[in-house]
Parts: structure tokens; C-alpha cells; sequence
């Protein structure tokens, strides 16, 4: 509820990503000028940056629905045929994990993309038949972690790729101040700035963080939000000067402690913090490669320096 209260509707309320703020600006005003659906759009980046925000706030500003479901979701392509043909003209289907689609719903989807067409096959054998189905233009748009994994003829079919990328802390300052403005908080400047230095360069992390503090001040200090406040309530919910949280740094301190500060592989890592692999991959490394803390080679993650220092340690090397 609260979260629908505080999502930016429009690209113009929509804080950071600069560029694909442009760009998307431009995309839309083009198609609504010729009349045209949007192309088809690929949203990548890790969780918690807006990838769906940002589809909500395409179908707001093209004046279209947006029909959501996910990769998991769609099973049998029949599935995806029954999502397909109940769209209007222009509307926005939503794919979120489209990596995660299974081959035969794939398939329905290139000619669909490609043509505003679906190539139905009834029948078996001898006597199969493919009878077309004309679809109403309209523009997919697939969210995805990691678009290494989609398949290249299906990233091949999107017109227009946007990938976000981690909030620099004054964004997220922006967001932050704007949450506590929809939510009618108590906070100051710097208090806002201490909850944005310590969000993982992700909104929702920042979002998240924003409401256990105002719990912490609503119980400790009146309700009112200062830097002392916010540095006392992230304190207690673990959360570092660098934004680690309990998984950040049990990853870290396996790397260090277990490993030696690496080079390490992903699924003895994921054993040694009782972690799935795809978690750390999708959740918890691409934040600390950004951050400098991990390096991924080619035999493996390594603990850089940088990474030692955050826990006071001494850079050790394997050898000694
Ligand atoms: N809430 C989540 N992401 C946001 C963004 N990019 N701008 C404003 N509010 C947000």
C-alpha cells in the first residue's frame, strides 16, 4: 500500500538514471507523435532499481494498460497466447525474470514481437497446420537481472535496451526526501543523506530503510528523523557506513576468512554462506563488484584490499 503511495507515475517525478530518463522521454513522445505502439523495451539491472517503476511509468505516460506477469508465471505457451490476445491496441505486457521463460512460450513470443502475430499449431504429424493469429499492435516490455542470459534471438527482437544502474547517494538523497514527502515524515537533510549512504545504491533498499528508521524514531525520538537518529536507527538493524548488510558481510568475511581472500568459485561460496548461487549472483555481487570489495576472474571471486580495510584487517596473501 505504502509502496503505491511513493512510486513515481511519471518519467518527470522519476529521480536518477539520467540517460535512460532522456531517452525514454524521447521514445515516447516519438511513437505518441506517429500514432505507433512504443517498440519493444528490455529493462535490465539488479532488483530493487525501479525496473517495474519504470513500466508503470511508460503505460502512464503512452496513456496505455500495462498487463504484468513473469517468466516463472507463463508455463505453457497457451499461457501466453491468453495474455497476448486480451490485450488493446498499444498496451504494455510486462515480463518480469524474462530470462527465465521456457523455450516453447519463447517461441510464441518471436512472431509475436516480430509481426503482432501468433503461428498456432493444431494438430499433429501429417495433418498439422499453423493457422495465423493477428494481434493488436503493442509493446512488450521483459525485465531481467542479468540480460547475459536471455537468449540472443529473443534480445535481438527488443527495439529499445535500457539498463539501470546502482543510484549515486545524492539520487537517492532525492528519493528519499520524496518518500518522506508522500509518507508526511519528519526528516531533515542530513538525515535523509545518511539513509542514502547506507542503501546499496537501491531504491527499495533506501525505501525499506526509510520506514524501519521512522519506526525507530516514532518509539526513540518523537518521530523526528535527524543524522543521529538515522545513524542510530541503521546501526541497530546492522546495516554498515558502507551500506553492507549481514549477507554482505558474511560474504566478504567467507571470502577472506575461508578462502584466503580468494580466488574462490561460486558454488563453494554459496556453501560456505548457505547462500543459493543465483542469489549471490543476481542480490549480493553485483553490488560489492561496484563497490570494489569483490573482483570476479576468470578462476574465481576475490577480496580486494578495499575489502580487508572495511573490516580492519590486514591484507593477507595466500602464500604466507
Ligand atoms: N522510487 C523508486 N525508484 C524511484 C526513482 N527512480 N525516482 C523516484 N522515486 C523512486
Amino acid at each position: 500500500v505504502i509502496d503505491r503511495t511513493i512510486r513515481p507515475k511519471t518519467l518527470e517525478d522519476y529521480i536518477g538514471q539520467p540517460q535512460v530518463r532522456m531517452q525514454m522521454d524521447i521514445f515516447i513522445q516519438a511513437s505518441k507523435m506517429r500514432g505507433n505502439a512504443l517498440d519493444h523495451l528490455l529493462i535490465s539491472g539488479p532488483p530493487g532499481l525501479g525496473k517495474t517503476t519504470l513500466a508503470n511509468i511508460v503505460a502512464n505516460e503512452m496513456g496505455v494498460n500495462l498487463r504484468i506477469t513473469s517468466g516463472p508465471v507463463l508455463e505453457k505457451a497457451g499461457d501466453l497466447v491468453a495474455m497476448l490476445t486480451n490485450l488493446e491496441p498499444h498496451d504494455i505486457l510486462f515480463i518480469d525474470e524474462i530470462h527465465r521463460l521456457s523455450p516453447v512460450v519463447e517461441e510464441v513470443l518471436y512472431p509475436a514481437m516480430e509481426d503482432y502475430q501468433l503461428d498456432i499449431i493444431i494438430g499433429e504429424g501429417a495433418s498439422a497446420r499453423t493457422i495465423k493469429i493477428e494481434l493488436p499492435p503493442f509493446t512488450l516490455v521483459g525485465a531481467t537481472t542479468r540480460a547475459g542470459l536471455l537468449t540472443p534471438p529473443l534480445r535481438d527482437r527488443f527495439g529499445i535496451v535500457q539498463r539501470l544502474d546502482f543510484y549515486a547517494t545524492r539520487d537517492l538523497q532525492h528519493i528519499v526526501s520524496r518518500s518522506a514527502t508522500c509518507l508526511a515524515l519528519n526528516i531533515t537533510e542530513s538525515g535523509a543523506s545518511e539513509i542514502a549512504r547506507r542503501a546499496r545504491g537501491t531504491p527499495r533498499i533506501a525505501n525499506r530503510l526509510l520506514r524501519r528508521v521512522r519506526d525507530f524514531a516514532d518509539v526513540r525520538a518523537s518521530g523526528h528523523i535527524t543524522d543521529e537518529v538515522a545513524v542510530n536507527a541503521l546501526n541497530m538493524l546492522n546495516v554498515d557506513t558502507e551500506g553492507c548488510d549481514f549477507m554482505d558481510r558474511k560474504l566478504l568475511l567467507a571470502i577472506i576468512d575461508q578462502f584466503v581472500g580468494g580466488p574462490v568459485g561460486l558454488d563453494s561460496l554459496a556453501v560456505a554462506i548457505g547462500e543459493e548461487r543465483n542469489t549471490i549472483e543476481d542480490v549480493l555481487e553485483p553490488f560489492l563488484i561496484q563497490q570494489g570489495f569483490i573482483q570476479r576472474t576468470p578462476r574465481g571471486r576475490i577480496a580486494t584490499v578495499r575489502a580487508y580495510r572495511h573490516f580492519g584487517l590486514e591484507v593477507r596473501s595466500g602464500k604466507d
